[in-house]
């Protein structure tokens, strides 16, 4: 007999049309022009209060408001309150997609794009997609993405990985400080009025959040999809959202050539991710001394960050990032064939491994909640 496989010729094979099993990520698999991405628009918004309570309004906003140019550089002590006014958000509660399902169920009716436009899109967290972005360029953390098919549209909802857990339940002292200084850093950048004054001397509740939630287009699907809002700045050019928005992040001040090399590749690539999703026109970065005080700010317009790693070999690639995305999405719409809120296809990734994906009923990975399945069944 001849030898196994020899002379086999793989074409119009039916398993062939099979969904596929995997999905690879190896950025040198997704060069090529930049995929077509709508101009993000606002549909709306809503805040999570200090209680963690839904309000279908812009409660939460605050209001970009930098310290004055007048020569002086900024001395933000970052560390000032903690932790005795540290509010932190409970993280056991997993949250899933509800607070943008509740937002969508208010509004189904009456969303733009006309009857039907919602059956075909995509709805999840903005922080998803940002994770997409960076997928062929992470070496370091794995993700877990739940998906289900209802009423046509396709839900994705992350799930915590194990890892991810352990880390979170063991997180260094040092490194729960940090997260803190990155949420006070945004309390001496914005006043709770439009021309009010920024008031360091408040608690700083990570419960309160303000959310947009946009509509795009990636390639061929349709996206809706929400994320939170640091700030809006009333003196911005034009008072549309999202262009008026304001991202606010910290980041240890770069002494060395080697320190920027690795802000440009790294921070930067998801500095860029979680801006250019929602349209958000520019960061405005506070550099922090090692005693934990922001000396300088710079602002960093979203559409400019490519350029600190366009010729650099170990650099980030913009198309690379909206291509694997594109990619993705294809392969979960591939793969969620059946319209059923209780099945769930679980996608998993660890770095330096293909994506991979497994079929679940129920408790615990169903996420769409009955009182959304419901009221959206009437
Ligand atoms: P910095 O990123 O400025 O340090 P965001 O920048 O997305 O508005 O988030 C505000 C802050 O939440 C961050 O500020 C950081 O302190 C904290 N944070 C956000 N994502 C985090 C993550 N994945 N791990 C730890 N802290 C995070
Ligand atoms: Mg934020
Ligand atoms: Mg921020």
């Amino acid at each position: 007999g001849t030898k196994r496989g020899a002379g086999k010729i793989e074409v119009a094979e039916p398993w062939n049309k099979l969904p596929a099993s995997s999905l690879p990520t190896d950025p040198a698999l997704y060069a090529g022009p930049f995929p077509f991405y709508r101009r993000p628009s606002e549909l709306g918004c809503f805040s999570l209060d200090a209680q963690r309570q839904y309000h279908g309004d812009a409660r939460a906003l605050r209001y970009y408001c930098p310290p004055p140019t007048n020569g002086q550089s900024p001395n933000f002590d970052l560390r000032d309150g903690y932790p005795d006014r540290y509010r932190p958000r409970d993280e056991e509660v997993q949250e899933r997609l509800d607070h943008l399902l509740c937002w969508v169920l208010e509004h189904r009716g009456r969303l733009e794009g006309g009857p039907g436009w919602l059956a075909g899109a995509i709805v999840t967290w903005r922080g998803h997609l940002t994770k997409l972005l960076t997928t062929p360029y992470e070496r370091q953390e794995g993700w877990q993405l739940a998906a289900s098919r209802f009423q046509g549209t396709l839900y994705l909802s992350e799930v915590e990985t194990p890892a991810a857990r352990a880390q979170r339940l063991t997180r260094p002292p040092l490194l729960q400080e940090l997260m803190y200084m990155g949420y006070k850093f945004e309390q001496y950048m914005c006043a709770d009025k439009p021309g009010g004054s920024t008031d360091p001397s408040g608690e700083v509740n990570t419960n309160v959040a303000f959310c947009s939630v946009l509509r795009s287009r990636l390639g061929n699907h349709p996206l809706l999809f929400s994320g939170e809002v640091d700030c809006i700045d009333p003196q911005a050019p034009t008072t549309q959202p999202p262009t008026c928005y304001v991202e606010l992040k910290t980041s240890k001040e770069m002494r060395s050539p080697g320190q920027r090399k690795s802000f440009y590749r790294r921070k930067l690539l998801k500095w860029w991710a979680q801006s250019f999703l929602p349209g958000v026109p520019n960061v405005v970065a506070g550099f922090r001394n090692p005693e934990g005080f922001v000396c300088s700010l710079k602002t960093f317009r979203t559409m400019e960050m490519f350029e600190y790693v366009r010729n650099d070999r170990d650099g980030w690639n913009p198309s690379v990032c909206m291509n694997f995305c594109a990619a993705f999405l294809s392969f979960a719409q591939n793969t969620v064939v059946q319209d059923d809120p209780r099945l769930v296809y679980l996608f998993s990734w660890e770095p330096g491994s293909p994506v991979t994906v497994s079929e679940h009923r129920d408790a615990p990975h169903a996420f769409l909640p009955t009182w959304y399945v419901e009221a959206m069944t009437q």
